[in-house]
């Protein structure tokens, strides 16, 4: 099964639409990695699947360090994905890909900027080949997201200025990816990106509270999952924050 199939069923079996972005504030590795088994273990329940950033594996390492948190979502009945955002030569970003896969991860995040021919061919390949996932970045959260993301290019099949996200957005399309992601914080940009993909590539959708981003406004624009990290790990509460989240998205599922 597809790793966007699996993320299908893992929604429908959890009822949630949030990955958790968990990103643990720095701290001593042993530390880092005892706080995230703290953190999901109270708010599983409400998630459909969990983003991993290389704030958390640099520190504490990949196998034997991240590879336990992905043993224990796998544990918890949920998917893991790895937000590496691949962003190099083929060559490379093939052996990044394989050892997050070979750890355990069902997806990872690439960067489409880098192309398709030496760059992110291989990484689809391998994907393919383990049936793993790739999900592409198409417009960032963040404020600069319009610097690269959001600038004007001339397209050989279009022959006239083109909104840089929106060849993504058919990148992601004709490479076949598992998801594409687009910020929170821009719904307008989620309409136009929705509008291209309909339902065949779902929109994940990063920045909701601490970036801004309203859970209402991703969802209605078309957004089908939305990741959220320090508004939950950073609650008093994460498992009643988590739960309120998951309850407020759930109306526009
Ligand atoms: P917060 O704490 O802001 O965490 O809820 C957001 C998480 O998502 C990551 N992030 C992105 N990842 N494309 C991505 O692939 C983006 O545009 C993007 N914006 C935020 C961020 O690194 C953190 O883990």
């Amino acid at each position: 099964m597809s790793f966007r199939l699996k993320m299908d069923r893992s929604l429908r079996q959890t009822g949630s639409n949030i990955v958790l972005a968990l990103d643990p504030p720095s701290d001593e590795p042993r530390r880092l990695l005892s706080q995230s088994v703290d953190i999901l273990n109270v708010v599983h329940p409400y998630l459909c699947a969990v983003k991993i950033n290389r704030q958390l594996v640099l520190p504490v390492g990949l196998f034997n360090g991240v590879q336990e948190i992905v043993n224990l979502i796998h544990d918890l009945g949920l998917l893991a994905i790895m937000d590496c955002k691949i962003n190099d030569v083929g060559y490379t970003n093939r052996a990044i890909a394989e050892s997050y896969f070979e750890a355990g991860f069902d997806a990872v995040i690439a960067n489409p900027f880098v192309g398709w021919d030496g760059g992110l061919q291989p990484v689809f390949q391998v994907a393919k080949e383990k049936g793993r996932g790739v999900i592409l970045l198409v417009y960032m959260s963040h404020k600069g997201a319009r610097e690269g993301y959001g600038q004007k290019v001339h397209t050989s099949m279009t022959g006239k200025p083109t909104s840089q996200y929106v060849v993504f957005a058919e990148k992601a399309l004709s490479w076949n990816a598992d998801g594409a992601v687009v910020g929170a914080t821009f719904p307008e940009k989620i309409k136009e990106v929705h509008a291209i993909l309909g339902d065949r590539v779902p929109i994940y959708s990063p920045g909701v509270g601490a970036q801004g981003g309203q859970i209402q406004s991703a969802l209605v624009a078309g957004a089908r999952y939305l990741i959220v990290g320090r508004s939950i790990t950073l609650a008093e509460d994460p498992a009643e924050t988590a739960k309120l989240v998951r309850d407020s998205a759930r109306g526009y599922l």
